[in-house]
């Protein structure tokens, strides 16, 4: 297992971490040099597919004439449901999501065969000329309809804790409200993808664009009916995934292998944007109903929430999407008596996923909402309310779940940022611009993360690595993660850097690949460099362990003294070249490269009462948003973002950085510009970026500040680090509530505007009418 002590040994004599080194294929990135999938030189003979997608939400698949399909030019094949070999499945935990549909249809864009031709042109028109026959059944669209019909994916979770009734009913002051919180689409800048190459004897390599190349295997080995064996699933980086590969990508990996099987040729299928926006699932949206009962300062003494969401027409991720929401209800906040209940609306739409977050924003959100409520209620700043709700660090400090916050950093992290922001006197600037500012109101919001890091499914929790050094000095690292951007074989090749004393320019990391760690989790829930990290650390540490042993044999001294950093080994005074040893003990038979294997210790969760230690630990933030409204239009502007970020003894600063500010500017997105919006035949009339408005670089602020927070992780997490991938997701909730804030200020605070996310223009015109009318 690990080496701590030899590792922090290093720690002292090397930096090969914490380095703001730039992402490995930085220069390949801006060079357009970098191999994506699509990017693959093509072998002779490839063929390419196009799916053929349902134009109902919900109806029985009653004729599927495919003779205009074949006919059309360059058509080689196309293939239903009944022609696929194995299981017709790819659901990643529950078995309701066929590959193909077969004898219905569940939603608008649902694939239901698949065309094979000579080119990609060619198999996309001919997948539009299928005469297919539906006899159309009642759709559910919305949450709301699901929940009013009981429709669910799965059984309702609930969480308890403590007597919601008897605090409320007791509570000085009260409130009852509604939110919706809309999905978001992944817009991932390279589309799903897989290229399947069939082999000798059943073999099936697949290049997929993929966040779970294990995930791949099983599915396309299922479907092909194979053995896992059979197959290799090849990733060496995605143009993003951002969730939306963790599950998603299987369908796209199975219809190629399908094709590429059937037909013995390489099979090649690339979602064009539209098609790949109709077809997979997005960021769940979230109808929240909550009661909330608290004192006159604004504490918070029951709080009661009702969630619904959009599951789609099928599992898929949804359930543990929804038990992260629980989990994340209470952000920052202690709730001493909480009743939490979350359902997964079956809807007649894409099944939704992963994205970002995982849940955990729409969990968040809502509480934000209520405090923002309490706030304008009791007639306080939202930010004192928010800090008189934080948990506390000694007591006050377990979750309604049960696990104990043991790393809180909260009020430090919002002291600082407070007073960096210079949040009191901007709030004073900005009340006094509101005072003399008929048409454009101003509103600035503070809001706080706390994000628990950990998949909430336990077993998951695992990673392995492969680390070989050759004998020329030179370290290649495989590990079980993937690369979608966020720097993750960055982060690992620093870490096998540091053990091994090399510098950074000695170590490579290759593809992702099936046949060199095994049974991986999905690179997701923040964790991929926490866990290959640790994995890898593992691998380079036996190494090391074995290079040390030679080299005290030959300089004398003991193993556990000699150092490795400056690409030296430094043993009993003698300080020998990293490449100089490692030929040595080549030459006198010592194994130079080694697996390794991490488990994220002491997690535990109880699925039926919804309490454990679900979380290895927790990653706090907070920003400050100042935006500008236009209250005649509804446009707005955010002038500027202060954020600081809890990434512990970040692993790359210049990396996290990265992270954090993408992040929000992603989030900012999700809950302004970005609307999904389905028409009453159920499909989804936003799949295009003419459509679905996602942030450009002119809707960044001119003023961004954004820090990490001086931390080292309580938990022994890798090099006392901190994930980052997702938690400053949640950071333009101050985006959010300060539009919030400058809508309110039409009525001076006074009332609250009914605003849902995302905040368009159209809805906060909308908001700014209400609030107008109730001043009345
Ligand atoms: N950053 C980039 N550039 N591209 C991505 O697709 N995905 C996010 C986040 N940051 C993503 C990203 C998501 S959803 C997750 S879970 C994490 O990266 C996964 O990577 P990590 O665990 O290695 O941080
Ligand atoms: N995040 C991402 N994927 C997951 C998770 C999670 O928390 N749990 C199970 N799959
Ligand atoms: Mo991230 S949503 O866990 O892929």
């Amino acid at each position: 297992m690990n080496h701590p002590a030899a590792s922090e040994i290093q720690a002292m004599a090397w930096a090969g971490v914490g380095k703001a080194a730039p992402h490995e294929s930085a220069q390949l990135h801006v060079l357009g040099q970098a191999t994506y999938t699509d990017d693959i030189p093509e072998m002779q003979g490839t063929l390419h597919a196009a799916l053929g997608l349902s134009s109902k939400p919900h109806a029985k698949l009653a004729a599927i004439d495919l003779a205009p399909v074949l006919a059309s030019q360059g058509v080689v094949a196309a293939y239903l449901a009944k022609d696929i070999p194995g299981v017709n499945d790819c659901g990643p935990i529950i078995h309701d999501d066929p590959i193909l549909a077969d004898g219905k249809v569940e939603y608008v864009g649902q694939p239901i065969f698949i065309v094979v031709a000579d080119t990609h042109d060619n198999a996309r028109r001919a997948a539009k000329r299928a005469a297919i026959t539906y006899d159309e059944l009642p759709a559910i669209l919305t949450p709301q309809a699901a929940k009013a019909a009981a429709s669910y994916v799965l059984p309702p979770m609930h969480l308890k804790r403590g007597d919601f009734q008897s605090a409320y009913d007791a509570a000085p002051r009260k409130l009852k409200s509604t939110l919706y919180v809309g999905g978001q689409e992944q817009f991932y800048l390279e589309g799903q993808i897989a290229y399947a190459i069939p082999k000798e004897a059943n073999g099936m390599h697949v290049y997929c664009s993929t966040q779970h190349p294990s995930e791949m295997q099983h599915v396309i080995a299922h479907a092909l009916h194979l053995h896992s064996h059979h197959v290799l699933v090849e990733c060496r980086r995605m143009g993003g995934g951002f969730g939306g590969k963790e599950s998603q990508s299987a369908l796209w990996a199975a219809c190629a292998a399908i094709a590429a099987k059937k037909l013995n040729r390489p099979v090649k299928l690339r979602a064009d944007r539209d098609d790949d926006m109709l077809v997979t699932g997005k960021r769940h949206c979230f109808y929240y109903e909550y009661e909330v009962g608290y004192d006159d300062e604004g504490r918070i003494l029951g709080a009661k929430v009702d969630m619904v969401s959009r599951a789609g027409f099928s599992a898929d991720l949804s359930g543990p999407v929804a038990t992260r929401a629980v989990c994340h209800f209470d952000n920052a906040y202690y709730l001493s008596a909480a009743d939490i209940r979350a359902c997964c609306g079956k809807t007649n739409t894409q099944s939704n996923t992963a994205f970002r977050g995982f849940g955990g924003p729409q969990g968040a959100i809502a509480i934000e909402n209520i405090i923002d409520e309490i706030a304008r209620d009791v007639g306080k700043d939202a930010l004192d309310v928010r800090k008189l709700n934080f948990y506390g660090k000694h007591d006050r400090n377990v979750t309604p779940y049960g696990q104990v916050v043991e790393d809180n950093v909260i009020h430090e992290l919002a002291a600082q940022l407070e007073a960096s922001s210079d949040y009191r006197a901007r709030r004073a600037a900005v009340n006094a611009y509101n005072a003399s500012s008929e048409v454009l109101k101003k509103g600035l919001a503070f809001t706080p993360v706390k994000f628990g890091i950990a998949f909430n499914v336990t077993h998951l929790n695992q990673a392995g690595a492969l680390v070989h050094v050759y004998v020329d000095g030179s370290i290649l690292v495989n590990h079980g993660g993937t690369e979608m951007g966020q720097g993750i074989n960055t982060k690992v090749a620093q870490v096998v850097a540091h053990e091994l004393g090399r510098d950074l320019s000695h170590v490579r990391v290759t593809a992702t690949d099936t046949s060199k760690v095994s049974n991986t989790s999905a690179t997701a829930a923040s964790t991929g460099a926490d866990l290959n990290g640790k994995a890898a650390q593992d691998a380079a540490g036996q190494i090391r362990a074995r290079l040390a042993q030679f080299a005290a044999s030959l300089h004398g001294g003991s193993a556990g003294q000699v150092q490795f950093y400056d690409d030296k080994v430094h043993v009993n005074g003698h300080a020998i070249p990293f490449t100089e040893l490692v030929q040595a003990a080549y030459l006198a038979r010592v194994q130079l490269w080694s697996d390794g294997f991490y488990s994220t210790p002491g997690l535990s969760w109880d699925p039926k009462t919804m309490t454990g230690h679900p979380f290895f630990y927790y990653a706090y933030g907070a920003a400050v948003a100042e935006v500008v409204v236009d209250t005649l239009t509804g446009e707005w502007k955010l002038l500027r973002a202060d954020m600081l970020y809890d990434a512990g003894n970040s692993l790359n600063p210049a990396i996290d950085i990265g992270q954090v500010e993408g992040a929000f500017i992603q989030g900012m997105g999700w809950l302004t510009t970005e609307e999904l919006w389905w028409n009453a035949g159920g499909k989804l009339m936003t799949h295009a970026p003419s459509t679905y408005k996602i942030p450009g670089v002119s809707d960044c602020p001119q003023d961004l500040r954004c820090n990490l927070f001086d931390n080292r992780n309580v938990a022994d997490s890798i090099h006392r680090s901190k994930a980052v991938g997702e938690p400053p997701l949640l950071l333009p909730f101050s985006v959010f509530f300060a539009i919030r804030d400058a809508v309110s200020a039409v009525a001076n605070h006074r009332i609250n505007p009914p605003l849902n996310a995302p905040a368009t223009s159209e809805s906060i015109l909308k908001a700014i009418a209400a609030v107008t009318g109730a001043m009345k």
